[in-house]
This record gives structure tokens, sequence and C-alpha cells, in this order.
């Protein structure tokens, strides 16, 4: 594995969960991550959990040259995990269908997203209620299953820029705008006010799509899996 994060660097990992047994991962979660992960009632989440948070310590513990037990994470009010210790290395989690994906950047602030693309029953409400104007245009110039992958492009850029920010839910959605630029950066608006940062998407599957924000539009990204990786253009 790549455990050099440069300056400008973000690392992007993918792994797929049907690749990897469980039970073996539990040990290098801590006694409070256990607990949690005993409380999933369906097999998948706890799977997607406990895949997340394993590859998470053993990835923090190769970049910082420490062992997974000696990373402590510690979640802020908001609810996002962080590294009290080292807290300019930032890294980001999510889990989807088959999918974790995770982020880490010495280079500003990062959050990631992947959402299996699926059918969503109450979608056009959804629409109204979490995109401002420019975003809905931005869906409804599509028409059927692009409708719908243009809907999960969306989403997953506005959540990646939450999870950047680590506020948590967020009641007036449609009052924040995350309009994508042709030079792969994201215009970012709302009642907060206005910046420019990085955002990179990819498809993890044909199913799934991520989507990576950064806080340093400067930032260059690579995409990683166990036993390869590859630099995102
Ligand atoms: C919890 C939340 C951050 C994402 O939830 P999600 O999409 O269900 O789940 P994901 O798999 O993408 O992300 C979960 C991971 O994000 C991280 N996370 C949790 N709260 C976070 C926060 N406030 N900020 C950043 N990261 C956070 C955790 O690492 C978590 O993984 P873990 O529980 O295994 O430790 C939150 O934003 C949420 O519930 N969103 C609901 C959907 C929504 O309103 N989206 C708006 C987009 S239009």
């Amino acid at each position: 594995m790549t455990s050099r994060l440069d300056g400008r660097d973000a690392h992007l990992w993918q792994f797929e969960t049907t690749c990897i047994g469980v039970e073996p991962l539990l040990g290098l979660l801590t006694d409070d991550e256990q607990a949690r992960a005993e409380r999933f009632r369906r097999a998948e989440d706890r799977a997607r959990f406990v895949i997340g948070r394993a590859m998470l310590r053993q990835l923090l513990g190769r970049y910082l040259d420490r062992a997974p037990g000696d990373i402590h994470l510690h979640t802020t009010d908001g609810g996002k995990p962080v590294l009290p210790d080292m807290p300019q290395l930032s890294f980001s989690v999510s889990h989807s269908g088959g999918h974790v994906v995770l982020a880490l950047s010495r280079a500003g602030s990062v959050g990631i997203d992947v959402e299996r693309v699926r059918d969503v029953a109450d979608l056009d409400s959804m629409i109204g209620r979490c995109f401002s104007t420019r975003e809905r245009a931005l869906i409804d110039a599509s028409a059927g299953n692009e409708r719908l992958l243009a809907f999960f492009r969306a989403w997953t850029r506005k959540e990646a820029f939450l999870k950047m920010l680590g506020t948590g839910l967020v009641d007036a959605l449609d009052q924040i705008d995350c309009s994508p630029c042709a030079d792969r950066t994201l215009q970012v608006s709302g009642p907060q006010g206005c910046a420019r940062l990085a955002w990179h998407e990819y498809q993890p599957s044909l199913d799934h799509i991520a989507a990576l924000v950064c806080e340093n539009p400067d930032i260059r990204v690579s995409l990683h899996r166990p036993g390869w990786f590859v630099p995102l253009l």
C-alpha cells in the first residue's frame, strides 16, 4: 500500500465489502466500536461499519506509523470523527451498497460520499426539499434513468460538502447551492457565504457514484485499492 501522503495529496481508498471477511477485523476496533457493531440489526450494515472503521484505523496507522489501536478517534458535536492529536490530517468515510470509500489528506478538510444508484420512491419531493433552484435545473435537464443518476450526482456533491464541514444534518438544504464547474471545482454558496472547492467524482462500480470535496482547490487526488492505485485527473 502507498503510505506517503504529501502536502497536496488526497488519497481516496475503495473497498468492496463482499470481498472482505468481517470477523477477523473486529479485533482492530475499540470496545466501544465493537459494541456499536453489535447493535446493527442488518448484517450488511454491520459489515459496512466494521470494514469502514477497521480500514480507517489501518490506513491512519500506516500514514502516521502507528498501530491501529494507537489511533485515538474523537467524535465532534456535529458527529464527525476526527484525530484530536493530529488535526492537520483530515479524513472522511462513506459506505453504501457493496462499497466503503475513505478519503485522507493533509491539504485541508475533506468530505466523501458514495451512494448506490437506486430507485427513490419520493424522488420529486426529495429534489424539491434538498436542492437549490440551480441544482434542480441541472437534475431536471435529464430524463428517466439519467435523471436518477443526476439526482445522485447532486446528492453526493452536497453530502460530501456537508461532511467536509462536519456540521451534521442541516435544515435548509435547499438554501445551499453546490454547483459543479468545468474545471472540477465546486462553487458553493449559501447562508454562510461562498467558496470554491475541489470536487472529484467517480464510479466505484456501474451502479455506484462517489464524490470527494476538499476545501483546498489545488488538491491532487489519486484512487487506491488494496494492491494498486491510479491518479484521478
Ligand atoms: C451522518 C451523515 C454525515 C451521513 O450519513 P450517511 O450518508 O447515511 O452515511 P455515510 O456512509 O455516507 O457516512 C457515514 C460516515 O460519515 C462520518 N460522519 C458521521 N457524522 C459526520 C459529520 N457530521 N461530518 C462528517 N462525517 C460524519 C462517519 O465516519 C460515518 O461513518 P461511521 O458511522 O461508520 O463512523 C449525515 O450527513 C446524514 O445523516 N445525512 C443524511 C442525508 C442528508 O441529509 N443528506 C444531504 C445531502 S443532499
